[in-house]
């Protein structure tokens, strides 16, 4: 009697732990390409000597949905060459990738890997540090720190970033006017959603919210 109970106390701990590593992977089903997997190559990948269209180190370009298929099997994320050696840790050369980070891509593999876009619905409420911060870590951090700031323009702090609004850098470089070097450099153009976001909150006198 005693031994059974000891045995469904130990079955149930088990039970536990196993279905609490099920759950720590992300729980999202609406991983878009666009705006969760296509940044995280981008900002990681396509610095220069690295996988972009010029350098095409290992005759891959990142910083497209074409160019990242060829390193990707759709539903099989374990025979996809992009995330087993981010999954090992071996690149990017600059920084490991979070276990979040590496579950977005595991997680749009498996789901097929589709060219999504312009799939998050458009939340208009948000302030700097919940939309605009976070939009700029994602995106162009990889390439614009402290000590690796492209152009000269750090974008990881606020007050850095303001440095960029001057002279239309910032909204005339996203949203690809003619004049300014066009960003996220070698990753397209950011959504609809992001656009609209960073137009917000530029017109509003950029708040530091
Ligand atoms: C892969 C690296 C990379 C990424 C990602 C990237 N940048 Fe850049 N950025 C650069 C480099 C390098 C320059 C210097 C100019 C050039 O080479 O085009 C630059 C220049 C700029 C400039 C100055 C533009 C001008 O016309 O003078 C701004 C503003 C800028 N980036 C903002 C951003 C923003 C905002 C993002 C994210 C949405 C971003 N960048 C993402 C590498 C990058």
């Amino acid at each position: 009697m005693r031994f059974k109970f000891h045995l469904l106390i130990l079955i149930s701990f088990v039970a536990v732990i196993f279905l609490s590593t099920c759950t720590s992977e992300v729980a999202t089903p609406n991983i878009c390409f666009q705006e969760d997997v296509l940044p995280l190559f981008v900002s990681n990948c396509t610095q220069s000597g690295c996988h972009n269209a010029t350098d095409k180190v290992a005759e891959l370009d990142l910083g497209n949905y074409t160019g990242i298929m060829k390193s990707i099997k759709a539903n099989h994320p374990f025979q996809s060459e992009s995330f087993t050696t981010i999954n090992s840790g071996s690149m990017p050369p600059s920084r490991k990738f979070t276990k979040y980070e590496k579950d977005i891509i595991k997680h749009w593999i498996k789901a097929g890997a589709p060219n999504s876009s312009n799939c998050n619905s458009c939340d208009t409420t948000y302030t700097y540090s919940n939309r605009i911060q976070p939009m700029m870590n994602k995106w162009c951090v990889g390439c614009h720190a402290t000590g690796n700031a492209g152009g000269g323009y750090d974008l990881s702090t606020y007050d850095n970033i303001v440095l960029s609004i001057a002279n239309n850098k910032l909204n005339g470089s996203i949203q690809h006017q003619p004049g300014y070097s066009e960003m996220p450099k070698n990753g397209g153009k950011l959504s609809d959603c992001d656009l609209a976001a960073m137009s917000k909150w530029l017109n509003a006198g950029h708040p530091k919210n």
